[in-house]
């Protein structure tokens, strides 16, 4: 089956557009909405993905007939149940765990504060220490932070190289004995960074400290061992399942504080009606993302690498962020100096180029990215990054559109430049 034509169909989207009648130029206020096919270059796929095809086929029974409430005990309700049951095992399957320890959440953001603080609170007495980084993404940031500022904890915050590295000494430095918990992301969704799980694990192991991962990133882009951390969290809208939907893994035995108070569900580490579709779909769509894995992920390599030996050629003033032997395939961070991350979008946007600043959580308040001001980046560079993601949909026309997109920019820049100086 070719999986890329299966679910996404081509790169010509229908989009809602506000497009200027014709009678009009470009600078008139009033414009009609009119749906118009226009050519939508997405390459943001670490912001979202679109839903693949066994996903919505997966879901769309319990959106209609089988409505019923999984913990209902008549017919309907066992049928929920079944789908949540044949959910659970299925992933548990694909990353050799257990079914008992999958606890569905309500997307990423839930299952890393489930495991940060669910974990971090789960000792008898409160407080005590954390380790962590700068560079993780808000929803541990700030689960960690929140723990630092409000409930007495103390957090060791490790240094990432300037190629966002974290320093494996520092880590097995900064552990001590009432250390309860080290949360690190396997990679990066800004950079692509990928952390060297397989060490980290092992210093963690060997003084008996519990890791949690955000592995939201890497599912289905990297080759994950849940045996490596004692939870993880991941997300189904990361790897062409719906939105709103995600899963913690928490390893079989380990006890964790719920931290949301209700029914006894998710055996009751998390309470709250299941979300059927949304996991039916997810299952469905970490079954699908995980085939053709490897020649998917040299595919995007391959296009990434186009796309940047493109880019070098037209901007004089680029650099890439992050490290280009441990990054994820699918990950482009540039930081175009001398303009600013806001201009570049905006032009990129005009030019039906969908990429990001970096967290997609950030998006409204083109900020600096922590994660690159955490790597030691200037703030020129850092206040200059763009970040490309790629993914199944992504095609070598798309990628050739966008670096003639970009050397439209450049020139564009180029002359405004000129005109500023003359
Ligand atoms: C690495 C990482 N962790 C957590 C999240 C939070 O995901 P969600 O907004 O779906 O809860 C994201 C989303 O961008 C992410 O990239």
């Amino acid at each position: 089956m070719n999986f890329r034509n299966d679910c996404l169909g081509s790169a010509r989207v229908r989009v809602l557009a506000m497009a200027p009648s014709p009678s009009r130029t470009f600078f008139h206020h009033e414009r009609e909405q009119k749906e118009e096919e226009v050519l939508m270059i997405y390459l943001d796929y670490n912001a979202t993905t679109p839903l693949c095809d066994a996903a919505r086929e997966a879901m769309l029974p319990y959106l209609n007939r089988h409505f019923g409430n999984p913990s209902s005990i008549h017919a309907a309700g066992r049928a929920a149940r079944a789908a949540i049951d044949d959910a659970r095992d299925k992933l548990a399957a694909l990353l050799h765990a257990k079914p008992g320890e999958i606890i569905f959440t309500g997307g990423a953001t839930e299952s890393c504060n489930l495991g940060v603080l669910g974990l971090a609170r789960c000792a008898s007495s409160r407080g005590g220490h954390i380790i962590s980084n700068k560079a993780e993404h808000h929803a541990v940031l700030n689960a960690v932070e929140h723990l630092e500022n409000r409930e007495g904890f103390e957090v060791t915050w490790l240094n990432v190289s300037k190629t966002g590295m974290l320093d494996l000494d520092q880590l097995a430095n900064s552990i001590r004995p009432e250390t309860k918990l080290v949360s690190i992301m396997t990679a990066n969704n800004e950079t692509g960074v990928i952390q060297p799980m397989r060490e980290i694990s092992q210093i963690c192991r060997d003084r008996g400290v519990l890791l949690h991962s955000d592995v939201v990133q890497a599912f289905g882009k990297l080759d994950i061992d849940v045996s490596l951390v004692d939870a993880g969290s991941f997300a189904a809208h990361k790897f062409y399942g719906p939105k709103g939907t995600g899963f913690l893994f928490l390893r079989s035995g380990l006890p964790i504080e719920p931290i949301m108070f209700g029914g006894a569900h998710e055996n009751q580490r998390r309470p709250g009606t299941e979300n059927v579709a949304g996991v039916a779909g997810m299952a469905a769509a970490a079954e699908w993302v995980l085939h053709d894995a490897d020649a998917e992920r040299q595919r995007q390599a391959q296009l990434r690498n186009d796309f940047w030996t493109r880019i070098e050629k037209v901007f004089a003033d680029t650099q890439q962020n992050g490290d280009p032997a441990h990054r994820l395939a699918n990950t482009l961070n540039v930081s175009f100096i001398g303009v600013d991350s806001e201009t570049m979008l905006m032009a990129l946007d005009l030019e039906g180029v969908c990429a990001s600043s970096g967290s997609a959580c950030m998006v409204g308040s083109v900020r600096a990215s922590h994660v690159l001001l955490a790597m030691g980046l200037p703030m020129e560079s850092a206040r200059s990054a763009i970040r490309f993601s790629l993914g199944r949909r992504t095609t070598a026309e798309e990628i050739a559109n966008a670096a003639d997109a970009l050397e439209r920019i450049a020139k564009r820049t180029k002359e405004a430049r000129e005109y500023a100086l003359a």
